[in-house]
Parts: C-alpha cells; sequence; structure tokens
C-alpha cells in the first residue's frame, strides 16, 4: 500500500537508563540560542571542530546499496559542506558561536576548540577576548603521521586544540587520563627490580633520590602524539570526510567532564564527540548543518536515549513509499516494498530500495515519533532488512526512512 507522508516531528530513540542525548540538524548558532532557555548554565563541556577557514568544499562518497557496503567505497559524492573563505564571516560565525557557548557551559565547565595553522591565531584571540586570557589552559598540540609529505615547507602534521575553563571553579580530572608511559624513562637513571618484580629507576639530585616505575600512568603533556589521526582503511571510519578519531575525543571526554554531565558539540559532523560522551556515560547535544551527519549519528548513538528534533524538511515531495503491515501474535511485521526517490547521480544499476540507508518503524506518542525497531546499513550488515516487528500497542503506526542523501521522511503507516 502506498503511504501517507508526514510532517517530521522529534524522532524519539528510547533507551532507559542509556545516557541522553540531542542531534539538531541546522546551523549552530540558531540552535544554540534554541538551546539557552533550558541549558543555559548548565553544559559541562564543549568540544568544537568547525570549519577552518579553508574554503573548501567537502563531500562524502556515500555508498548505495549493498554492494557498495560490501566494498567500502560509495559512488554518490555528495556536498557535506562549503568552509568559508572570508575572513569576516569565519569570525563572525566563530564570534557567535563562542558567546553562546560560554553562556550554555556551567561555571565547572570548559571547552576545546580544534583548529588548524589557518585559524589558530584569529580564534585564540577571539577566545582570549570572551573567555579572558586568565582562562587558557592549554594550547594542545596534537601531532599526527598521516597524509603525504611536501617538499615546498614542513609537512603540516598538527592541530591545535585550544583549552579554556570558563571559570577558576573548573572541574579538570587529569587522574581519568593518565596511561603508562610509551617508553620508559632510561636516560641517566638507574635500573632496578622490586620483590613484586616491577621495574622502577632511580635518580639522586641535590641530595635527594627519585624513583619511577615504568607502569606508573602518567599525565599527558599538552602535545599529544599518541592519538593516531584515522587511516585510510580504518574500521571506524564512516566515510565523513572531517572525521577526527574516537580516542581523541575520549581523552577530551573523561578529562573535562564526568558520568552524567552534558557534553555539546555545535558542529558535531560525524558525531565522534557524541559517540565518545556516550561510551563514557555523559549526555550529549550535537547540532550539524549538513543533513548526511543524520545518518551516521543514527549509526553511532545506538545505546543512547536520545531524540533527533526536526530540521528543515528535506526539498520537493516525498518519494512515494510503500509498506505492507502484517498483524502477528502481539506484534506487527512491517515489510518495506519501494521507495521512489528521485536522486541524481544514483548508479544506473541501483535496485528499487538502494536509496534506502535506513528506516524505523515505531508509533506517535506525545508529539513525537518513538521509534521501536530500527535498521540501518553497515559493515556488517549492508544488505537491508526489508521486515521489522514492533510490539502491538494502540496508537497511531509510523515509519521513517533516511535516504543516502540524508533526507528523512515520516509515513504514517495503517494497521
Ligand atoms: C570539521 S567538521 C566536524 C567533524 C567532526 N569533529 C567529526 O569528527 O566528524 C565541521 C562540521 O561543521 C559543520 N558546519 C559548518 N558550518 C556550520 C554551521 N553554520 N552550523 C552547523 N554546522 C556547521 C559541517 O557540516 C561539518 O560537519
Amino acid at each position: 500500500m502506498a503511504l501517507k507522508p508526514m510532517p517530521m516531528i522529534p524522532e524519539i530513540h528510547p533507551c532507559p537508563g542509556g545516557p541522553q542525548g540531542l542531534f539538531l540538524p541546522g546551523d549552530a548558532v540558531e540552535r544554540l540560542e534554541a538551546l539557552l532557555p533550558e541549558y543555559e548554565g548548565r553544559i559541562k563541556l564543549v568540544y568544537m571542530d568547525p570549519p577552518f577557514m579553508t574554503g573548501e568544499r567537502f563531500y562524502m562518497r556515500v555508498r548505495v546499496g549493498a554492494e557498495e557496503w560490501r566494498r567500502g567505497r560509495g559512488s554518490l559524492a555528495l556536498e557535506t559542506f562549503r568552509d568559508l573563505k572570508d575572513r569576516g564571516e569565519y569570525l563572525d560565525l566563530m564570534r557567535r558561536t563562542l558567546l553562546l557557548c560560554r553562556r550554555l557551559l556551567s561555571d565547572a565547565g570548559m571547552i576545546f576548540v580544534h583548529v588548524d595553522y589557518r585559524a589558530n591565531a584569529h580564534v585564540r584571540l577571539l577566545m582570549d577576548e570572551i573567555f579572558g586570557e586568565e582562562n587558557l589552559l592549554n594550547e594542545i598540540i596534537w601531532v599526527y603521521q598521516s597524509g603525504g609529505r611536501s617538499l615546498r615547507h614542513f609537512s603540516r602534521k598538527h592541530d591545535t586544540l585550544l583549552f579554556y575553563r570558563k571559570t577558576d571553579q573548573y572541574d579538570f580530572n587529569i587522574d581519568a587520563v593518565k596511561a603508562p608511559r610509551a617508553k620508559p624513562r632510561t636516560s641517566h637513571m638507574r635500573r632496578h627490580v622490586d620483590p613484586d618484580g616491577r621495574v622502577y629507576r632511580s635518580i639522586r639530585t641535590n641530595g635527594r633520590i627519585y624513583t619511577y616505575y615504568d607502569d606508573d600512568p602518567i599525565a599527558p603533556s599538552d602535545v599529544w602524539q599518541d592519538l593516531n589521526h584515522l587511516q585510510q582503511k580504518d574500521p571506524e571510519r564512516t566515510g565523513y570526510d572531517a572525521q577526527k578519531p574516537l580516542a581523541l575525543l575520549d581523552r577530551i571526554v573523561k578529562c573535562a567532564s564526568r558520568p552524567g554531565d552534558w557534553v555539546l558539540d555545535p558542529f558535531a559532523g560525524s558525531a565522534t564527540a557524541l559517540e565518545a560522551a556516550k561510551r563514557n556515560g555523559r549526555n550529549f547535544i550535537g547540532i550539524d548543518s549538513c543533513p548526511l551527519t543524520l545518518n551516521i549519528a543514527r549509526r553511532r548513538l545506538e545505546g543512547a536515549d536520545w531524540r533527533i528534533l526536526p530540521g528543515e524538511a528535506p526539498r520537493g515531495d516525498a518519494p512515494r513509499c510503500e509498506a505492507e503491515v502484517r498483524a502477528g501474535v502481539g506484534f506487527y511485521h512491517v515489510l518495506l516494498q519501494r521507495y521512489d526517490a528521485q536522486i541524481p547521480g544514483l548508479p544506473e544499476n541501483a535496485a528499487p530500495l538502494d536509496a534506502v540507508d535506513n528506516w524505523s518503524v515505531g508509533y506517535l506518542r506525545d508529539g513525537g515519533y518513538e521509534v521501536m525497531a530500527a535498521f540501518a546499513r553497515g559493515k556488517r550488515r549492508p544488505d537491508l532488512e526489508t521486515e521489522l516487528a514492533v510490539p502491538a500497542y494502540s496508537g497511531q503506526l509510523a515509519m521513517c526512512v533516511g535516504d543516502v542523501t540524508g533526507a528523512s521522511w515520516l509515513y504514517a503507516l495503517d494497521k
């Protein structure tokens, strides 16, 4: 049967006991303003990896259909975002975003802004002005080895994280990120083994003996060389161009927030910071203007108690969608049969349901669409599951299709 499209409403992914979360598709400044009434002074950590003022266009190669998921390469190149080139416009976006983030942070809160050599100096001065020079905690240098080597100048192999507190009551937890030394300290030190077999080194300075165990965890410095960038074939890769490694965000989340705190990323991209927050039991809020990020978030944020607020409606009419509902014992079985999206650039041999990236079935409740069963294609599940079962409750049954362009469409289902 052909389904009736509905306007998008909040998409609720219930997971009682899981970390809570919000994803807001749209413009960072607009969405941050809308968060103020409920979240002002409540956010513990802001991480942002904004555009770098490169003037470049960024694309994602989106995987269409099971075969492309199996091969791990997408054929449909879609623009994710256009970075700003004009310095005035860039600084205006950053100023407005940073001012709002400062209001959203609690007095114990901290902010990390991820920049490269192009934006570093400008953003640093802006942050000094907005947060106060005295609140700069670190300029962290994240060093990586990936990418090619330049012969025209030294290869650019680091990003900078500008780390500020909101006030001197900030709640920084270095113990949470201590790790054993990669290499033991050996120079000028004597090696010993204690009765338990642990290796330690000692040195005498000014009449005092200092000892260091090789396996003692140490606090990281402000130069991070131990966290690799994602490799081409990295299993963590989502296909999103600017994706950062989870290990980087894990360190940031652990040292600057505690379980149950709220973590905010206003330029969330592939939801790396949100996933790190979820894994560490923190609540999260993500914003991004690129619709493709929604499909990635649906994959990465499974296991959280989170919701997606409706963004701007996709352009054009909802694609014709057909599904059948069969009543079983205590369950409804929903069979997805057809989704006719007109997507320019789709491979000619694409099968009718190849344009479906993910879909879900649920009920309309309290002004939202509550997801009860969902499927998203992935590396381990490339074939579209076309049947989903949901418990038979009273109420309006509905389904949502997230297609390969990042558009999401909600349809009412007749039982
Ligand atoms: C460098 S990427 C973030 C990557 C992310 N850290 C990750 O690990 O995937 C910057 C993101 O900012 C988003 N963006 C750019 N301008 C924006 C705006 N005005 N409002 C919201 N998001 C924006 C882009 O769509 C892009 O996803």
